[in-house]
């Protein structure tokens, strides 16, 4: 299995002070997860690629689109603000292999993903295309929610299929539910409440490393 990495979800950050929120976590995170919503994919919106841009970390920038048929040059802003990977919702586009191959070409990291109803078949056809794969653990659209576990058997048939293939798990991931995720074979985890939501925000971290390791 790959390398377990840890994406501390700034959905649930304080986005006034954005950068010093990130300077907090930056030790202890592989990727920054930041979702961008567009009200119509998921009802919410979030921030935009100007946003993104105003980013200053090291930690590698993992950009979640919730967008209904992001458009190349809608994609390409993020690139320009420095994602190291974009992720598209395998529901959101009418050929989604259109904007993996746009991503790829751009240089950075590719990967799709689906909601927790959404069947694996429909992307086993994309798995070649991916650098990962985001196995939605709650409905997409807020922070807060409850993971859900019935989702836990297309992380196991995934990792049967893709042994080396980086698996991300996102929605309700605490200490608890990132070790379920982690034995069926997920190995990265965005998290959003169980770390932004502490105070002790290294210690959140650590809280769910530890319960990996045991
Ligand atoms: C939900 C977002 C998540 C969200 C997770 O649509 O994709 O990244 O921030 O938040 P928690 O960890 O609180 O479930
Ligand atoms: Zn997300």
């Amino acid at each position: 299995m790959p390398r377990i990495k840890i994406a501390p979800s700034i959905l649930s950050a304080d986005k006034s002070k954005i950068n010093e929120e990130i300077k907090e976590v930056e030790k202890f995170s592989d990727l920054i997860h930041i979702d961008i919503m567009d009200g119509i994919f998921v009802a919410p919106t979030t921030v935009n690629a100007d946003f993104v841009r105003k980013i200053r970390t090291k930690v590698p920038l993992d950009v979640h689109l919730m967008v209904h048929e992001p458009s190349n040059s809608y994609i390409k802003e993020f690139i320009d603000a420095g994602a190291y990977s974009i992720t598209i919702h395998e529901e959101a586009c009418r050929n989604p292999a259109h904007q993996l191959n746009f991503i790829r070409k751009n240089g950075i990291k590719t990967a799709i993903s689906i909601k927790p109803k959404t069947s694996l078949e429909n992307i086993k056809k994309y798995l070649d295309m991916v650098d990962m794969v985001l196995i939605m653990t709650v409905e997409p659209g807020w922070a807060g929610q409850k993971f859900i576990n019935e989702v836990m058997p297309k992380v196991r048939e995934l990792r049967k299929l893709k042994p080396k293939l980086d698996i991300e798990v996102d929605g309700g991931i605490n200490p608890y539910t990132a070790r379920v995720a982690y034995d069926e074979g997920a190995n990265v985890f965005v998290a959003g409440t169980a770390i932004f939501g502490k105070k002790d925000r290294i210690g959140a971290i650590k809280e769910i490393l530890n319960s990996l390791k045991q």
